[in-house]
């Protein structure tokens, strides 16, 4: 829906701006060009802060939001945009002053009172509500029966807040998130306050220690009770969880630590400053249309999963805790670098899983058999999802990005051995920690710290169209390709291998 509110009269006066400068409905979306989605996010300005406050409430069971953005501008700006959609905006002030502002498509094109300078920073307030029912064509709302949680990956957060919704803008963050005080309201990050007000709510403030893609938010409110345990060298860990479902999913909970150590022995140091998480009360396939979701030191999961053995969950608990290496520490620069999220999450949750013993669904028990099985696939995976790095809108989450990555991954060790596959990956952590990094990067990495040229090899398997030999395996063989495979078992294969 298109809205169009005015800026005072006496404002635009003393600016001397027509309102007309904001563009009409139809002219073109701008964007930042991603290669998955070009019109998401742009590059007129450099997030630093978004300090988030969400209102909840239950009578209607809408959210007020009021987000302040705090950027750099890297060009003059007349007129900036915001990623939104679904928000019903109320009210824009740029510095202080109130802007004119118009929704349109998935952005908020807000005119400030005077052009903001290059270089100059600048403020953005923007007060709106948001139904998390409300149907769209994509969101980021999880609905849940006393509340809502947050999955924006990959293109869903700007239905939650306004911002600069592509994962090559991080900044850091803030979330104040008000409930009734029969509820309770959770972020990413830290609990800094809690503030009982006299009207029977309460505002939980959380900070976010690290820097953040807009992707990787989580605000939740529900009937809840918090789990606080501890990690290795007392990392604080802490487990948001239904109170009613609290003792059906303390065995799962529990699992945390010994899975965190296990990845600082592969990964080194766990990068964030807390780690836990958010089984959000419910199961609802429509509510989100997978297993769990990484974002940022609080992993939000469908809580039936977790009330299963250890053996059938723990390759997946393993999978979303090294996002918080490979995904939220490390954030793909754009959403063509997902193999490096997902392919670094399934190798790692499928080593932890046959290392157990546990086989695998295919009824594979090592890593060798199964990147063997996937190997088979590839000729037709690369037809049906296109070369790994090359995923579109309508691919991005099929296998071709997990254990399809997994395989290039697995690739590149059998080439370099274990010892300088260890390396190259902890290099490449260490230089992007807190960052973004695109697939490029690790090829740079992967070249200087071997110190021979890999990055041909690596592209062949990221980009090409046919599957490369695997080293050290001249025997395995790739099937011949299906055209119409995709099309008879409804699509190529989705998700991650871990499950
Ligand atoms: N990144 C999540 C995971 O692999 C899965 C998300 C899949 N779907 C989505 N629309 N984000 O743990
Ligand atoms: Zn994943």
């Amino acid at each position: 829906m298109s809205r169009h509110r005015s800026v005072p009269a006496v404002l635009l006066a003393l600016a001397a701006l027509p309102l007309g400068l904001v563009p009409a409905a139809g002219a073109p979306v701008t964007g930042a060009g991603d290669p998955v989605f070009p019109s998401l996010g742009t590059t007129d300005y450099d997030a630093l802060t978004y300090d988030l406050s969400f209102g909840y409430r239950p009578a209607t069971r809408t959210v007020d939001g009021t987000t302040v953005l705090t950027a750099r501008a890297l060009t003059r700006l007349a007129g900036l945009e915001l990623d939104a959609l679904g928000l019903d905006v109320r009210a824009v002030r740029v510095d202080g002053l109130p802007a004119g502002f118009r929704t349109h498509d998935e952005k908020l094109t807000v005119r400030p009172a005077r052009p903001v300078r290059a270089g100059a920073l600048l403020r953005v307030e923007v007060e709106y509500s948001a139904d998390p029912r409300a149907a769209l064509p994509h969101t980021g709302w999880v609905v849940t029966p006393d509340g809502f949680a947050v999955a924006g990956q990959p293109d869903g957060a700007h239905t939650v807040f306004p911002c600069n919704d592509r994962p090559g803008d991080k900044a850091r963050f803030t979330v104040a998130v008000t409930a009734p005080d029969d509820l309770l309201g959770v972020a990413n990050g830290l609990l800094t306050a809690t503030e009982p007000h006299p009207d029977g709510t309460t505002t939980r403030r959380y900070v976010s220690r690290e820097p953040m893609a807009t992707e990787l938010l989580q605000a939740s409110v529900g009937r809840y009770t918090v789990h606080a345990r501890q990690g290795p060298d007392g990392l604080p860990l802490r487990d948001v969880v239904p109170t009613a479902r609290a003792a059906d999913l303390e065995p799962a909970l529990a699992l945390t630590p010994g899975q965190l150590e296990w990845a600082e022995r592969h990964l080194g140091r766990f990068p964030l400053e807390t780690y836990g998480l958010l089984p959000a009360d419910t199961d609802d396939p429509a509510a989100f249309g997978f297993t769990a979701l990484e974002t940022q030191t609080l992993t939000l999961y469908k809580p039936n999963f977790l009330r299963q053995p250890e053996a059938s969950i723990g390759s997946h608990m393993m999978h979303e805790l090294v996002h918080s290496w490979f995904g939220d520490s490390v954030t793909p620069g754009t959403w063509a670098d997902l193999w490096l999220n997902e392919g670094h999450a399934d190798l790692y949750g499928l080593m932890y899983r046959y290392e157990r013993g546990w086989p695998d669904s295919g009824g594979f028990t090592t890593l060798t058999d199964r990147m063997r099985n996937v190997y088979a696939q590839g000729d037709q995976w690369r037809h049906d999802s296109g070369p790994v790095a090359v995923p579109t809108a309508a691919t991005l989450f099929d296998s071709q990005r997990y254990t399809g990555g997994a395989l290039v991954l697995f690739a590149l060790r059998e080439r370099v051995g274990q010892e300088v596959f260890d390396r190259i990956e902890r290099a490449f952590l260490q230089r992007h920690r807190h960052g973004t990094a695109t697939t490029a990067d690790y090829l740079r990495t992967a070249d200087e710290v071997s110190g021979q040229p890999l990055s041909g090899f690596l592209r062949d398997w990221l980009y090409g169209e046919r599957t490369p030999p695997m080293p050290g395996h001249p025997d395995w063989t790739v099937n011949p390709v299906d055209p119409g495979a995709a099309a008879r078992t409804g699509g190529a294969p989705r998700g991650s291998g871990t499950l």
